[in-house]
């Protein structure tokens, strides 16, 4: 019965979109215990805004660059410089497999964040939060969200 089961889920995930979603507001309840604020003075807003631009929520997002590289996840963490992918020479600041950045959990790919952020004085390494969140009003990210 459980292999049956288990089966079943398997072949589903294989035969579905495989791409993982997670709502705005859960993203702002995993940060907030994450412990995102007040890292370089950024709120959970800006984090939200920063998700959005670069992947619309879409924990699954791999995208390659011009250069050879690869973006991976909500955050779009680059492989040349933060993680291992194996494709192509990497720093690997974050001492993580690229495809760990994916994990549902979203732990790895926060914690990686966490240390761009910190490494780099803030979010202005990526070119979307420049361009679209960076000097605008953010807190409307939060409406409706309720962390506690
Ligand atoms: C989410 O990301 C995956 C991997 O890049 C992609 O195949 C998929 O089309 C994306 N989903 C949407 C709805 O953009």
């Amino acid at each position: 019965m459980m292999r049956a089961l288990l089966i079943c889920l398997v072949s589903y995930l294989a035969t579905t979109n495989q791409a993982i979603f997670i709502k705005r507001c859960d993203l702002a309840k995993v940060l907030h215990e994450e412990e995102v604020e007040g890292l370089e003075g950024y709120t959970l807003s800006d984090w939200l805004c920063l998700a959005s631009v670069e992947s619309n929520f879409n924990l699954s997002k791999v995208n390659e660059n011009a250069d050879g590289s690869f973006d991976y996840g909500i955050f779009q963490i680059n492989s040349h410089y933060w993680c291992n992918d194996f494709r192509s020479h990497s720093e690997n600041i974050c001492h993580m497999d690229c495809e760990d950045i994916l994990s549902p959990t979203l732990l790895p790919s926060i914690n990686c964040a966490k240390k761009i952020v910190s490494k780099t004085g803030g979010m202005k390494n990526w070119v979307e939060w420049r361009l679209h969140c960076a000097g605008r009003p953010l807190s409307y990210w939060m409406t409706g969200c309720h962390l506690g």
